[in-house]
């Protein structure tokens, strides 16, 4: 039905096959024989020019706008939670990236092979599908996001034996276990990087009075933020930014890694019981395999200091971050391009 052979002859002859991780927070295109060629943040700022919205810059350059901009420009971040929340901003950002991974010049249109949250519902996968055939493709795959995750570390998703695999993301966070191509189990829930930020920002007003946007609370966690507090003392220290919620003026303080670690106790928990729960409602047989195999961590979120030993502490389990850990997911669905014939079994369409 989804002529996986014709596709594959496609593919030699173009050479045009594209992955894309189209993630709540990075948008990551891998090309056909290329691999990852664009890395850009998730936005988009429009302007409102002669009553007409108009974009006037993606990625990078419109995440600098954030928090940022003038009455008449907006920086939208186009995904929410995994899926997309405004569809006519995610399409054209999709078609600009696409547009800018292949160069101007060529003329072929690609076959796309784009992830989707593994909890989306039909309608989050028919948007995420229709954005992309916007973008001229030929032909839009479909491939679970764990799955692209499992590929993109290494895991062996075609053997007959359970991986688990644990994506921390910008907005969720995919628990799933794969086995023989495909997920035995899998459950994503609305915790993430975002969240994370969100409970900085917080932490921060409640604690000191101070009013800062998100872009500093990424930064924050970036550079001191971790699962657990420290074993002694306050840990590192940074100093940060915003408006002082009292007299309304700027202000800079400074947080310690002591003060963020219990800013994060809420999010970490939810992922650490997102995975014991995970491992409470496998079988047996699968349950064995991953006390063999570990958990494998991927997504930036997996990136959080000592997330991995609070996990081990909470299971038991070896738990291991992914090398790449930002790069799995368009990784794993570049993978997929370049074996279509191997990889056929994981790929779903809604059409
Ligand atoms: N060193 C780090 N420590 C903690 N968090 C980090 C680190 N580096 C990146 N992150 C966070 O990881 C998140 C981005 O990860 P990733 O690119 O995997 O998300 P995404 O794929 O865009 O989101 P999703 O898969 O949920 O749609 C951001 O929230 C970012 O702040
Ligand atoms: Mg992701």
């Amino acid at each position: 039905m989804l002529g996986i052979q014709r596709l594959k002859k496609v593919l030699n002859i173009f050479s045009s096959g594209v992955a894309i991780d189209l993630g709540t927070a990075n948008t990551l295109v891998y090309v056909h024989g290329k691999g990852i060629v664009l890395n850009e943040p998730s936005v988009v700022a429009i302007a409102e020019i002669h009553g007409k919205k108009q974009v006037i810059a993606v990625g990078s350059e419109a995440k600098q706008m954030l928090g940022r901009t003038p009455g008449q420009i907006q920086a939208i971040r186009p995904l929410r939670d995994g899926v997309i929340a405004d569809f006519d901003v995610a399409d054209e950002m999709i078609k600009r990236f696409v547009q800018k991974a292949l160069g101007h010049k060529t003329m072929s249109r690609p076959v796309i092979v784009i992830c989707v949250p593994s909890g989306s519902t039909a309608v989050e996968r028919r948007a995420i599908q229709d954005a992309a055939d916007n973008s001229r493709a030929r032909k839009v795959f479909l491939i679970e996001e764990p799955m692209a995750a499992a590929i993109g570390a290494g895991l062996p998703v075609n053997e007959a034996s359970g991986s688990m695999v644990v994506d921390i993301g910008g907005g969720t966070t995919e628990v799933a276990v794969i086995s023989l191509g495909g997920i035995v189990y899998a459950r994503s829930i609305r915790v993430g990087g975002d969240k994370m930020d969100e409970a900085i920002i917080s932490y921060v007003r409640k604690n000191h009075n101070l009013l800062i946007g998100e872009a500093s609370a990424e930064r924050i966690k970036k550079a001191i933020a971790a699962a657990s507090v420290p074993t002694e003392g306050e840990g590192l220290i940074i100093p940060v930014k915003g408006r002082d919620l009292v007299n309304g003026v700027p202000k800079e303080i400074t947080v310690t890694e002591r003060q963020i670690a219990e800013a994060l106790s809420d999010p970490v928990a939810q992922i650490v019981e997102a995975v014991k729960y995970a491992l409470e409602n496998v079988s047996p047989e699968v349950a064995a395999d991953i006390v063999d195999k570990g958990i494998m961590l991927t997504g930036g979120g997996a990136l959080l200091r000592r997330l991995d030993n609070v996990l081990r502490d909470a299971t038991g389990l070896p738990v291991s971050v992914a090398e790449n850990a930002l790069q799995c997911v368009a990784l794993g669905c570049g993978e997929a391009v370049e074996r279509i014939g191997k990889f056929e079994n994981v790929l779903t369409s809604m059409y």
